[in-house]
């Protein structure tokens, strides 16, 4: 590490949040949850991310309580179906029901010769977590799920009439937390991080 000295950060606010930040698990999220303009400003920053030969390869569908049933009726039609853990299956159901507000990021990969796919899915992520943050520094809690639905053939065609490559990113999970987030521990830098001269 270099030892050079220590400069203040030019938006010490911002710099504290990205330090703190945490996820609040969809079981503590209430409502209210973003709606109207503060939604829209919460969009508009969630795609405002790198984006390697500006494909837009992501689409968002925000789902309201009948959509989120619809989800959740699916889920719980497909996971059965399946022979899936019943238990499993009625948490990932339970979840879209509860939450106030669930938000689809798709990755929606483009056909290309220069961008590979996994770019595009990379920035299908940033959107997912852009998203999480414009809605924690509005003052809502976020949590970034997946499980068996973002992949599976049946689930996309029916929920949004998509195939492979295209999956979904994340359900992004938001609302108003009822309780303080749980800190989870975190790597050590010194086991990640390598700093060559
Ligand atoms: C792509 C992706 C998918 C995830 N899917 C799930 C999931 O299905 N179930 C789950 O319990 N956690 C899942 N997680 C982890 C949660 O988002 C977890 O709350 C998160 O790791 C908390 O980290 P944070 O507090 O640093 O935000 C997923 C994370 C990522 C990045």
């Amino acid at each position: 590490m270099s030892d050079a000295p220590y400069t203040p950060p030019r938006w010490p606010e911002v710099a504290q949040f990205l330090a703190q930040r945490r996820s609040t698990p969809a079981q503590l999220l209430r409502n209210p949850a973003p709606e109207g303009m503060v939604l829209e400003e919460i969009l508009r920053a969630a795609i405002r991310v790198p984006d390697h030969g500006k494909l837009a390869p992501w689409r968002i569908v925000v789902h309201g309580g009948e959509s989120r049933a619809d989800l959740a009726a699916l889920t719980r039609e497909l996971g059965h179906g399946a022979g899936r853990a019943a238990e499993k299956v009625e948490k990932s159901a339970t979840a879209f029901e509860t939450s106030p507000l669930v938000i689809s990021v798709l990755s929606t990969p483009q056909p290309s010769e220069t961008i590979p796919l996994l770019e595009q899915q990379l920035s299908a992520g940033a959107v997912c977590l852009e998203m999480m943050h414009a809605a924690m520094a509005q003052g809502f809690g976020a949590n970034w799920l997946s499980g068996w639905m973002a992949f599976d053939p049946e689930f996309l065609s029916r929920a949004y009439g998509i195939c492979a490559p295209h999956c979904v990113a994340g359900f992004i999970h938001l609302g108003t937390p009822s309780a303080k987030a749980p800190e989870r521990p975190r790597p050590e830098l010194a086991d990640i991080v390598t700093y060559r001269d």
